[in-house]
């Protein structure tokens, strides 16, 4: 499918994005079944502002852009870099190359990072403060840091006079852009289930500078959200707003459960299925997951609107079946247990191990539901008692 022609987002305000339809996996590792943009905008406010880039396999396709919307490049006075990730500016070594005259506007803390990553001469720089504005003529860009989102440069860039909040990777969204590029066109139930698995991929970790940020632009005329990923929210943007806080709280639905397995041999699937059964009865949407089958990017969009984790797998080599291990780290990477709590069963034939499981829970922030349940392979009597227990426990909370 081809990509659309470069649109107006605002008066005076262009989509230039471009579609990655080749990666499978983005940072390689998390799937893109149906691949992503690398949105970025025209600001032409008599002087023009380029509102970030593409990745540097995309530099001349982007540059053909701009140019189909500016006609003359020469007028194209600021690259502003809102990211320093690749996936947004690879492309800048080879846009300052072939616009000599063009100075790159970055956070005074992405101008620090900037010459490890595109080794930008300091002369081409121009650091901006939080609160900064950039006249372009006849009109004036605002920079908000919005520092850790996901990266320690990350900020805002907000144009005045129509309400346009330039967000780079918040609120982004896996998915190319294919038949529309603003909310109202596309399949939006769709971006935004692919809103919240970018959301706890790249952005969960630092829940807690969502809400400083959203904090930050309260006070602010938000009518339209642009995104460098997905869609262009113009007529949800409350909801967008309102969905980004209910994430990043977090503020799960405490009867919403996920049951996580490893299963080698077909037992402990089977026990997994008798405690995601429980669970129904006692009243828990659950969803469950066999971790050699699902990629955990899926798993931890599921929990970002689940309350209870249960994690039921074998002991394999003295240690955490290794699918289950991947998770427990990744919960770890993105502190995704903060406002949560979860639930242990280990089956094992000589050597229990969910001490482990317990920790790795703990270190992701989970608070954990007693009783942990250990089991021989064949739950015996007592064994199933406890987990009668646990689904107890689990249900009382
Ligand atoms: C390759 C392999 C390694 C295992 N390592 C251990 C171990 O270190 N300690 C232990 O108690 N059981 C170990 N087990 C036994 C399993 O934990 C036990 O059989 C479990 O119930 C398997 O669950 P399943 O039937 O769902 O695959 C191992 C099993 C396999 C196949
Ligand atoms: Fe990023
Ligand atoms: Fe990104």
């Amino acid at each position: 499918m081809e990509t659309p022609a470069p649109r107006a987002v605002a008066d005076g305000v262009f989509w230039v994005g471009v579609n990655d339809r080749v990666k499978r996996l983005f940072e390689a590792l998390w799937p893109l079944p149906d691949g992503v943009s690398y949105n970025a905008y025209v600001v032409d406010g008599g002087d023009v502002a380029l509102i970030d880039a593409a990745p540097e396999e995309f530099a001349y396709e982007y540059l053909g852009r701009v140019g189909e919307v500016v006609g003359d490049l020469s007028r194209v006075k600021y690259l502003v870099l809102n990211h320093l990730e690749p996936d947004h500016h690879g492309a800048t070594p080879y846009i300052l190359q072939r616009l000599k005259h063009v100075k790159v506007v970055a956070s005074t803390t992405a101008s620090r990072l900037i010459h490890s990553l595109y080794k930008v001469p300091a002369d081409r720089i121009i650091a901006v403060k939080d609160g900064d504005t950039l006249d372009l003529g006849r009109r004036r860009l605002r920079f908000i840091h919005a520092p850790w989102l996901h990266w320690p440069e990350t900020m805002f860039t907000y144009l005045e006079d129509s309400g346009v909040l330039f967000t780079c990777d918040a609120f982004g969204a896996y998915g190319a852009l294919e038949r529309g590029i603003f909310d109202d066109e596309v399949d939006l139930n769709r971006y935004i289930s692919e809103a919240r698995r970018y959301y706890v991929n790249i952005v969960a970790k630092y829940g807690r500078n969502v809400i400083d940020a959203l904090e930050k632009i309260k006070p602010l005329d938000v009518r339209i959200i642009a995104p460098s990923h997905g869609p262009i929210y113009r007529r949800h943007v409350s909801e967008m707003l309102r969905l980004y806080r209910k994430w990043a709280a977090p503020e799960p639905d405490r009867r919403r459960a996920v049951v996580l397995f490893g299963s080698m041999y077909g037992r402990t699937r089977q026990l997994a299925e008798h405690i995601a059964e429980e669970l129904r009865k006692a009243g828990f949407t659950t969803s469950i997951y066999d971790a050699s089958d699902a990629h955990p990017s899926y798993i931890l969009a599921d929990l970002v609107e689940a309350y209870a984790l249960v994690v039921v797998y074998p002991t394999y080599d003295g240690g955490v079946f290794p699918y289950i291990h991947n998770v427990l780290h990744l919960l770890q990477s993105k502190s995704l247990g903060r406002g949560r709590v979860a639930a242990v069963v280990n089956t094992y034939v000589w050597a229990p191990t969910s001490r482990q499981a317990v920790e790795a829970l703990q270190k992701a922030g989970f608070k954990i539901v007693e009783p942990v349940v250990e089991t021989k392979a064949l739950p015996d009597e007592k064994a199933l008692a406890e987990i009668g227990r646990l689904v107890k426990a689990l249900s009382e909370i």
